[in-house]
């Protein structure tokens, strides 16, 4: 095991019913909120009438900041800091999924700057500021309920880009399962696709070979997060299901996974990432394509760990240690199939014609993230296998 550092002091407010709290846990902040949220699910699902409520009720006021799109833009955000600023909030409320959340950090970090908050992701400056932030997950996935990152997108410059920074870890998260049980089936199993990606990114890029505890986590937490998916996609409100889920996927990416296993990478993020800032494919979809081709390409040079997934998550035993890592990314792959996430570009009408150009898009974040290894040969090479 290597050493870290671990923090992470966001507070987790975990149970159903959990949304009641809302009011008083805003109020610890501040008299004044910005209320971020997405397109029509929160008034749909009369979540935004319980969150107002329970906002009243603790005398807190609030303002609308909504319209946040899947997969969030730089202009809207601009428009969230402007309006944050005109208004003199104390503190930000996001409710939503982890789009909601993400452009909500921006929006906390690019209150307290008089410069650009695009400067943040293209690592110009650094957040040193932001304002308070409290969440309200409605689609468990991403994690930004428990981590201090996000990710925007600047329409201008295609860049599908991440801020980063402890100001933005959020005050309190409230993780109510109750609130999930409208999330459609496709993004239900989008949710699993991205959770599962946030465990193996970590599992497989580390060179460490000794260390046990996170390699149980993750195939653990993998197969809880399979089982729980397929859960939902026969009865989206189990609640037993979408409490495992949601506390699944914050357990992803917030550091737990990774403390101790030294460096690693992202490189199914950063294709995926030029996927979704390309076409605006959900994130989780854009994840199930690069996976099993990045897995594969990665078995061919070095099975042992795919192997020992394969053998782990999916009880291969058979074979040669070869035959197992490539199993790893079949099975994967099938899996994602059956839970109905595409698995091929030309599921999302991409041209072969593309591979080219989403390499050199891809090309810019391998820089950002330090993954020398992706040339863009490499990359081409794992996009070809997205067929
Ligand atoms: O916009 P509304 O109408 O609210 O609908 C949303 C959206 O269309 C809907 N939804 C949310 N809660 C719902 C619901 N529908 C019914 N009932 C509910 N309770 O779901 C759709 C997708 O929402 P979105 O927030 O986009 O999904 P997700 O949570 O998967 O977030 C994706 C974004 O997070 C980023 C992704 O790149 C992507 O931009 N990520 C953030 C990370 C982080 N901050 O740590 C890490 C991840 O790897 C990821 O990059
Ligand atoms: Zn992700």
């Amino acid at each position: 095991m290597q050493p870290f550092v671990f923090y992470n002091p966001t507070k987790i407010d975990f149970g159903a019913g959990k949304v009641k709290n809302v009011g008083k846990t805003t109020a610890k902040f501040g008299k004044k909120a910005l209320l971020v949220y997405g397109q029509n699910s929160l008034k749909n699902s009369g979540i935004f009438t319980r969150i107002t409520s329970s906002l009243q009720h603790a005398g807190v006021e609030w303002v609308e900041f909504g319209g946040v799109k899947s997969n969030p833009v730089l202009s809207h955000t601009y428009a969230g800091i402007e309006l944050a600023k005109k208004e003199n909030v104390d503190v930000i409320l996001a409710a939503g999924g982890g789009s909601v959340l993400d452009e909500a950090k921006a929006i906390a970090a690019g209150a307290m700057t008089d410069g650009d908050v695009w400067d943040f992701f293209i690592d110009k400056a650094k957040v040193k500021r932001a304002l308070p932030l409290v969440t309200v997950l409605t689609l468990a996935a991403t994690g930004s309920e428990m981590n201090s990152g996000g990710v925007v997108t600047n329409e201008k410059t295609q860049q599908k880009f991440n801020i980063n920074g402890a100001a933005l870890f959020p005050k309190v998260s409230i993780l109510d399962p109750e609130l999930t049980y409208t999330v459609p089936s496709d993004y239900t199993a989008y949710a699993g696709v991205d959770a599962i990606s946030h465990l193996i990114e970590g599992y497989f890029t580390s060179t460490d070979t000794e260390t046990p505890l996170q390699d149980r986590f993750v195939e653990g937490t993998v197969k809880v997060i399979m089982g729980a998916t397929e859960r939902l996609l026969r009865q989206g409100d189990d609640p037993e299901a979408r409490a495992n889920l949601m506390w699944a996927s914050t357990l992803s990416l917030n550091g737990l996974s990774t403390a101790g296993i030294g460096p690693y990478g992202m490189p199914n993020h950063m294709i995926a990432h030029s996927l979704s800032a390309m076409y605006d494919i959900a994130h989780g979809a854009t994840l199930s394509i690069v996976i099993p081709a990045w897995m594969a390409y990665q078995a061919e040079r070095d099975p042992g760990k795919y192997a020992r997934f394969a053998n782990r998550v999916f009880r291969c035993s058979g074979g040669s240690m070869e035959e197992r890592g490539l199993y790893a990314s079949e099975a994967m792959k099938e899996w994602f199939r059956k839970i109905g996430a595409p698995i091929d570009l030309s599921e999302g009408n991409i041209p072969v014609a593309d591979i080219p150009a989403i390499a050199e898009n891809a090309m810019m974040l391998a820089q950002k993230w330090e993954l020398t290894d992706y040339t863009k040969e490499v990359i081409v090479d794992i996009l070809e296998r997205c067929y």
